[in-house]
């Protein structure tokens, strides 16, 4: 499995979307789309992006009764998407009726990942909203063999925690991590931040950029140098 650089698109519009991903003349990035963009201009968004050429990681986090989950996931897996996600949270038995309602008829299916503790919530949310009383790192390793146990392809996780996730689970289960900047980058809101290249020494298999893309005065320029520092 090649590393690569997923660009989350975190428009709120099917025009400022496709003008941003026209600046790409000979590229196609792989690209995220999340709840945002999706609700603003529903599954017809995935199809146009799909039909230019893009790879696409739906980013919709799904989580709720396994047998919703399995009905909902088979109506994604339609769309073509190459990867999509649910919470951890949702139990394993939520994560195998996601990933059976994946399957297509012809067999084939999207990489599927779970979110194991949002990078949102810390020690303090976790015990006192979530009832959790486990060190953060530990909660995040039993949801990612969780999801290993379900099926699952890999997870979503810091880059922080990817060298972690890929000893209890396995070379092969997939990191996939936000919260990356360059090193003369804005961090933004992200807190616990990695550049590509560090990215790519801790083991991340991809990783997810927005802002330092979409927001660059070069978007391409930006795109060009995640993929150099980070695949390369
Ligand atoms: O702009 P930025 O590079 O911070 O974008 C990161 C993307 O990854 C956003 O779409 C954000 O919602 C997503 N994400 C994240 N942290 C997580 C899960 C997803 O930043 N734990």
């Amino acid at each position: 499995m090649g590393k690569d650089v997923i660009v989350a698109c975190d428009f709120d519009s099917a025009e400022k979307t496709l003008d941003f991903l026209s600046l790409f003349k000979d590229k196609k990035p792989f690209v995220k789309i999340g709840m945002e963009l999706f609700y603003a201009e529903g599954p017809d968004m995935v199809r146009r992006i799909k039909d230019r050429g893009h790879r696409i990681f739906l980013d919709l986090k799904l989580h709720d009764i396994p047998n919703t989950v399995r009905k909902a996931m088979a109506v994604l897996s339609r769309l073509d998407v190459d990867m999509c996600n649910v919470h951890a949270a949702g139990t394993v038995a939520m994560m195998e009726a996601a990933l059976e309602g994946l399957v297509r008829a012809d067999g084939t299916r999207p990489l599927l990942i779970a979110v194991t503790q949002l990078t949102s919530t810390d020690q303090d949310r976790l015990e006192k909203d979530l009832l959790i009383r486990e060190p953060m790192e530990e909660v995040v390793m039993h949801y990612a063999k969780n999801a290993k146990s379900a099926g699952l392809d890999g997870v979503v996780c810091s880059p922080l925690e990817a060298q972690t996730v890929h000893s209890a689970c396995g070379n092969g289960f997939l990191t996939v991590t936000p919260g990356v900047r360059f090193a003369d980058g804005d961090k933004g809101d992200q807190k616990r931040v990695m550049t590509p290249a560090q990215a790519r020494l801790a083991g991340s298999d991809y990783i997810v950029v927005g802002r330092p893309v979409t927001a660059a005065a070069d978007p391409v320029a930006a795109y060009e140098k995640c993929v150099k520092e980070f695949c390369l």
